[in-house]
């Protein structure tokens, strides 16, 4: 069973209400979107490898620690997941960005993939997959699965809100992919909408609708 890390630090959950918050403007809540995924993007790293180098400080020669060779790769799952990344850049500047494009088909309510982009060396890359909201983890398990069909096999999910039946769904397909989110709301209602959730997390970033 995968790990669930429930990102509890009180400056993540007291903007996450503000992000809940419907009377939120859509610059306050791409802001706000922005500073989570940063804090967030620190506790999803806090396992990167380390290893030591030595430094000349003024004084004397010291062993000092840097990230070992683990390059990191950002998946957001368009487009809601859009508005985590440059976030969690500024913390990690380095990784490389790919992009999925899901959408739900009207018939069969599954989840089509319409867009896959990802950097070249993907698969040597842990890759943290992105979406704000994880409802039914349709999306989320399709995204992982494309990029499991592509070789990207060291996968971890980062959302901003949970359903219990998300991660469930994530747990149960994908045992080996870790999830970090910031709170694990009740449910979901008959429209697919998380409980008490934030709403259509694409409309409140992009301001359509
Ligand atoms: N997607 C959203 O944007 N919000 C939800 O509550 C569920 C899925």
């Amino acid at each position: 069973m995968s790990k669930l890390t429930i990102c509890d630090h009180p400056l993540i959950q007291h903007k996450l209400t503000y992000i809940r918050d419907k009377n939120t403007n859509t610059k306050d809540f791409r802001e706000l979107v922005d500073e989570v995924a940063t804090m967030m993007a620190y506790e999803i790293t806090r396992d990167l490898p380390l290893e030591t180098i030595p430094v000349e400080t003024p004084v004397t020669t010291a062993q000092g620690k840097v990230i070992s060779g683990r390059m990191l790769g950002l998946v957001p799952i368009l487009r809601a997941g859009l508005g985590m990344v440059d976030g969690m850049l500024q913390l990690i500047p380095a990784a490389k960005v790919g992009h999925i494009g899901l959408f739900r088909d009207p018939e069969t309510l599954k989840p089509v993939e319409y867009y896959v982009n990802l950097p070249s060396d993907a698969a040597e890359r842990l890759l943290i997959v992105v979406d704000p909201m994880l409802a039914t983890g349709g999306s989320a398990n399709a995204a992982i699965e494309t990029l499991k069909k592509r070789g990207c096999l060291n996968l971890k999910l980062m959302c901003l809100i949970a359903s219990p039946e998300g991660v469930k769904a994530v747990q149960e397909a994908h045992p080996d992919v870790d999830i970090f989110i910031a709170s694990l709301d009740e449910c979901l209602n008959d429209h697919g909408y998380i409980v008490p959730g934030l709403g259509d997390a694409g409309d409140r970033m992009y301001g359509t609708k």
